[in-house]
């Protein structure tokens, strides 16, 4: 076992983990932050994202043992309230890729400059879902980054 002290969510977190373990496990089964899922554990769903350093990534694709001294925020740390106009257009059905979705899509109304060179739905390209058809997860960040810019 190997010691790793991090920030997580904005507080110092340290955590004795195996050389071995993933981001993702290391969150969910040491951390007990659960909100994080995991589908396909092979870096092609988006369920696991998490902000690592600011920018979005697969828990599942992240060795524990790289995050030492750097900065993760989970789904946990998102304010419910950036979440609404998600819920409001359907962008959740059975909602196992609701808290990648939600990663991904607070990150983008953050950083509403990516759309001068990405579309809405490239950049949610990286989380599936097989439930909603994407529209309303589509109108649910068009209408977060529309009140964004209005605010
Ligand atoms: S569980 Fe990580 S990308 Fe699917
Ligand atoms: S809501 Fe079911 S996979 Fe997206």
């Amino acid at each position: 076992m190997i010691t790793l002290a991090f920030t997580l969510n904005g507080a110092p977190a340290t955590v004795e983990i195996d050389p071995a373990d993933r981001l993702l496990d290391v969150l969910r089964e040491r951390l007990g932050l659960t909100g994080t899922k995991e589908g396909c554990g092979e870096g092609e769903c988006g369920a696991c994202t998490v902000w690592l350093d600011g920018l979005p990534v697969n828990s599942c694709l992240v060795p524990a043992y790289q995050v030492r001294g750097a900065r993760v925020h989970t789904v946990e740390s998102l304010d419910p309230a950036a979440l609404e106009p998600l819920l409001v257009h359907g962008a959740t059905q059975c909602g196992a890729c609701t808290p990648g979705v939600a990663m991904t899509a607070c990150w983008i109304v953050g950083h509403p400059e990516i759309l001068a060179s990405h579309s809405l739905r490239e950049l949610l390209a990286g989380n599936l879902c097989r439930c909603t058809g994407y529209d309303g997860i589509v109108a649910g960040v068009q209408a977060a980054l529309d009140a964004g810019a209005r605010a």
